[in-house]
Parts: structure tokens; C-alpha cells; sequence
């Protein structure tokens, strides 16, 4: 752990907590009683604060609002029977963040605020990790440009946050996904491995058609072919064929390098799987079905964790699943659950004490 910077604390004087039921609570609608706030100012970080949740005030011509310099990350904090609080892959996050930042033309956050100011803030916080299975503290450290000004320019000002929130699974049942063929998420160069604001913006369009057509996501495709899997909606995908899990490798730049892609890549071999991170078309998917040796289909993301997939739509083939059946992905599930919740032994060490 580096050293903390100076953290100014102002404790919140009374709590929401007692009017919340962490209980089966929706993903990312409730936010505990503090946030920490840091200021990128002349080249420096300054005003490192966590102070009671509330409102930020902005001037109309915030930069990031015109011109989307915004970034995010996702992290989710567990607390164990024995009441100690852990975060799960906290550094793999940060590195990422700065990934996204430098893409984004954006300062780096040290260690000492990333880190040490969100375990400060979940320590403050740590009444509000519900401790029933399969809930989590979601943690939302985001990035945004500050500057007040209407010319096209990377900012020279901006602002770190983190703010909490409690939840449960963000998608509860098996989902329905449409192959997308004409829009596209991310290209070679591009910055669809930044987990950059307007990537999810970019998707809304194409996501709304698909709910249209009765789909809870898309599946995107390479921007050339339309034909190389890509993510599942906001979540990376892998697919089970015989006994080998495919997942789509992170090409030139297109696909975000999930926290819990790498984590499951980890628990699918230690399942006896073979694991493949390569181009795998949907003609490929297709044929495996065709076969019957296409077994499982599923998403995986911090906000999701593991997401089963019932029907995949390309085109007019429409590939339906019984995921009752399934035994590879609930027990990918099981396993990632029981680490991150204490009943399984961290052999990785993944888990971040408080
Ligand atoms: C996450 O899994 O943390 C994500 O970023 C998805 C999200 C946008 C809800």
C-alpha cells in the first residue's frame, strides 16, 4: 500500500442506511452516505475529500459534457461472514482506468487516491455492503473533464470521483441476444478497450433496436466482416464448444479486458476446460450448434458476473438454450461467488482486505 495522501474527511451527520433494504435492491439506484472527490488542477492532484453524498455543481460549459472526455471503472466489494470487508481485483481496475484515461488523453490517478481513497471510503461506508449472497457494494470511480470552454481541446482540469452503491444481480434471468450486423461498437484504433463514457452511449442506438425486436442485448461484431464476436452488450462473452471455452481474444484495441473475462478464464481451466482467446466467428457458433456441440453461452462483467444466454439471434437463425441443463457456467458462478464471498479459499489472491 503507498502512503495516503491527505484526505480530508467530513462525516455525513446522519445515515440513509436504516431506510434502505439491502436486500434484492436494483443495480445502481441507491448510493451510500459519503463519495470521495479529488481536483486535477495546473498539472497536480489536489482537494482529495470524502465528504456525505450530494450533488456536484458544473458550469454549462463543462468540457466533458460537450466533448465526452469521461471515463469509469466498475468494482464490486464483498463482506465475509466473519464481517470483514473485501474488494475483489481492485489494482486490476485501476491499471485499466489509466488505460482508459491515456486513450482518453486524460491524467493518470496515483495509487494513493484510486486506491487508498476508495478503501478509505468503503471503510467509512462498510455498513451499507450487504452481506446476502450474491449482493455487493458496486463501486463507481469515474473521470471527467472540468474544464469551462467550448473549443475542442483535451481539458486541462478535471475531476475524480467514487461514489457506492448497493446491489444485487444486475441481470437475474437467462438472457436473449441479438447478433448485430450493422452497427458496430469498436474498430481497430479506435477505443473500445477504454471504458470510456461514450463507447456506452455509442451502444444505446443499436441496444434500444434490439429490445424492439423483444432482445436484451446485442452481440457485437467486427466493424469489417460483421462475422467476428466481439462483446455481448456490456458484458465479454464466451462460448463452450465440446470442451473448450472460447472467448474472443482482445484484438487490435476493440474489446475490453474484463476483470472477470480473466478471472473466469482462470476458473474455467482450473475446471479441467481447454481456454482459447481467438477470432471465433458466428459462422463458427452456428455450425456448432448445427453439431450439437455448442453446450453454453454466456457474458461476463463485473456488474453482471456471470450471465446466461438462452437464445442467440443471427439473422433468421434463432439458437434456443435450455440453461437449466447447464452445469460449466452455474459452476463458474458457484466457484466465483464462493471466493468472493469467503467460503472458498482466494488461491489467487483476488480479494483486497479492507
Ligand atoms: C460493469 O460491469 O461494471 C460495467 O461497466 C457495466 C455497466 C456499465 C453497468
Amino acid at each position: 500500500m503507498v502512503a495516503a495522501m491527505d484526505i480530508l474527511i467530513t462525516k455525513s451527520e446522519t445515515s440513509k442506511l436504516r431506510s434502505v433494504d439491502l436486500i434484492n435492491i436494483p443495480f445502481g439506484k441507491q448510493f451510500t452516505d459519503h463519495m470521495l472527490e479529488a481536483d486535477y488542477i495546473d498539472g497536480e492532484w489536489k482537494n482529495v475529500e470524502i465528504k456525505p453524498y450530494q450533488p456536484i455543481s458544473m458550469s454549462p460549459s463543462n468540457a466533458a459534457l460537450h466533448y465526452g472526455q469521461s471515463i469509469f471503472e466498475g468494482i464490486k466489494a464483498y463482506k465475509h461472514e466473519n464481517g470483514e470487508a473485501y474488494i475483489f481485483r481492485p489494482y486490476d481496475n485501476f491499471k485499466r482506468f489509466n488505460i482508459s484515461a491515456e486513450r482518453m488523453q486524460m491524467p493518470q490517478v496515483p495509487e494513493d487516491i484510486f486506491i487508498e481513497g476508495m478503501r478509505k471510503l468503503i471503510e467509512i461506508d462498510k455498513d451499507w455492503i450487504p452481506a446476502h449472497t450474491d449482493h455487493s457494494l458496486y463501486i463507481r470511480p469515474f473521470m471527467f473533464a472540468s474544464d469551462e470552454v467550448l473549443g475542442v481541446k483535451s481539458s486541462d482540469n478535471y475531476k475524480f470521483m467514487v461514489i457506492l452503491s448497493p446491489t444485487g444481480p444486475y441481470y437475474a434471468a437467462p438472457m436473449k441476444i441479438y447478433v448485430e450486423e450493422h452497427y458496430v461498437r469498436a474498430v481497430a484504433g479506435g477505443v473500445g478497450y477504454a471504458k470510456a463514457a461514450g463507447n456506452y452511449a455509442a451502444a444505446m442506438y443499436a441496444t434500444a433496436e434490439a429490445k424492439k425486436k423483444g432482445y436484451d442485448q446485442v452481440l457485437w461484431t467486427d466493424a469489417i466482416e460483421h462475422k467476428y464476436l466481439q462483446e455481448f452488450g456490456m458484458m465479454n462473452g464466451f462460448v463452450i464448444i465440446g470442451n473448450t471455452a472460447v472467448t474472443p481474444d482482445l484484438g487490435e484495441g476493440t474489446i475490453l479486458a474484463g476483470v472477470t473475462r480473466d478471472t473466469v478464464m482462470t476458473i474455467l481451466k482450473e475446471m479441467g476446460l481447454t481456454v482459447e482467446e481467438r477470432a471465433i466467428s458466428i459462422d463458427e457458433v452456428m455450425e456448432a450448434f448445427a453439431k450439437g456441440e455448442l453446450k453454453e453461452v454466456f457474458g461476463t462483467g463485473t456488474a453482471a458476473t456471470i450471465s446466461l444466454i438462452k437464445e442467440l439471434r443471427y439473422k433468421d437463425t434463432v439458437m434456443k438454450f435450455d440453461t437449466d441443463q447447464w452445469k460449466i457456467s452455474p459452476e463458474v458462478k458457484r466457484r466465483l461467488t464462493a471466493i468472493r464471498e469467503g467460503r472458498e479459499a482466494d488461491t489467487h489472491e483476488w480479494m483486497y482486505k479492507i
